[in-house]
């Protein structure tokens, strides 16, 4: 007597029956935790606008990242947070800057066990804030940029770094960076380029996070939130210069690139769920407004499920351990 010829809700009637039928999965091995450390801390430093992430200390640090490979995680991606910035951002070459000693630190500490990346960006290390070095007339010039790239390559991979994660937006970046560590004998070290990278306002708390003295936008490198399609063309770039892994970042608000990047490319597809998207969450969370724990796990998911084989989220240690008990 009739009722409906499909009843697509028989695959949903038990955990089991789920789980039988999930397209997506979402596992510790695919989360990467970014995380801060401040030259200056002798105390981790709680981020006002980040509840629950810190600037860590250098021994801080080391222990996170012990967690970090003791879960399983796919990885850490280390920003620093010099004292001192200067026009070039000097600090992010030199040997003894705190991203390179902090880089080396991790690396004693975990080995092979875990993927150090390092954030390869000069906007924690100038005192204008911008991603690259600027001209005479306080534009940001791509190709001096590119050397001061270089340099910096070299200098994490010294540290013993695993990947670089060329993050500036600059023209020509992951080539220029990829023939530096060649040249200086660093084939090994991969590159994760932030290919499709966004001029968004969701980056807001990560600016509290690094003590960014930016003033003014990135909208001369980063890209239009309008743009899909340019996207593509920017992963596709980065393919063509060596990147190893290319990325979408944000994330939420860039699921359809995330696919179409996927869609295009033959490498390894990431995506950054940035600080703007992880406070949002955590206001809400606080006011009661959602269900955290559940939150979470849906929007890790959902990065997955649009197509990002790797997630970069500050949830990622919790995820990990929320995944360990369901
Ligand atoms: C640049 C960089 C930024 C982020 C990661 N790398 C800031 C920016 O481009 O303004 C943002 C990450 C986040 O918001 O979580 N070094």
């Amino acid at each position: 007597m009739g009722g409906p010829l499909e009843r697509p809700r028989r695959l949903r009637r038990t955990p089991a029956l789920r789980r039988l039928v999930a397209e997506t999965s979402l596992e510790a091995r695919q989360l990467v935790l970014p995380v801060f450390v401040s030259e200056g801390a002798s105390e981790p430093q709680p981020i006002s606008s980040m509840p629950g992430v810190v600037q860590h200390t250098r021994s801080s640090l080391v222990k996170a990242a012990a967690e970090a490979a003791e879960l399983g995680l796919g990885g850490v991606v280390l920003f620093g947070v010099p004292t001192h910035k200067d026009a070039t951002g000097s600090g992010g070459i030199d040997p003894d800057g705190i991203l390179n000693v902090a880089i080396a630190d991790v690396v004693a500490e975990v080995g092979d066990a875990l993927p150090v990346i390092s954030d390869l960006c000069l906007d924690e290390f100038t005192d204008h804030g911008h991603c690259g070095v600027l001209d005479a007339e306080g534009r940001v010039d791509n190709d001096a940029t590119l050397e001061v790239y270089a340099a910096m390559g070299v200098a994490q991979a010294e540290a013993g770094v695993t990947m670089v994660g060329p993050s500036g937006m600059m023209d020509g970046q992951v080539g220029v960076v990829r023939d530096a560590l060649d040249a200086a004998g660093h084939s090994e070290v991969g590159i994760l380029a932030y290919s499709a990278k966004y001029a968004s306002a969701f980056f807001g708390p990560f600016r509290e996070a690094v003590a960014s003295s930016l003033v003014g936008d990135r909208r001369t490198y980063q890209q239009d939130p309008a743009n899909g399609l340019e996207g593509v063309r920017e992963a596709l770039l980065d393919v063509e210069q060596g990147a190893d892994i290319v990325m979408v970042k944000p994330a939420l608000g860039y699921l359809d690139v995330v696919r179409r990047v996927r869609d295009a490319v033959d490498v390894p597809v990431a995506a950054y769920n940035v600080s703007g998207e992880y406070s949002m969450l955590e206001a809400a969370a606080a006011h009661g407004w959602i269900d955290r724990e559940a939150a979470i796990l849906e929007t890790l998911t959902s990065i997955r499920r649009a197509g990002a084989d790797i997630v970069l989220t500050y949830w990622a240690a919790e995820a990990a351990r929320l995944l360990q008990t369901r």
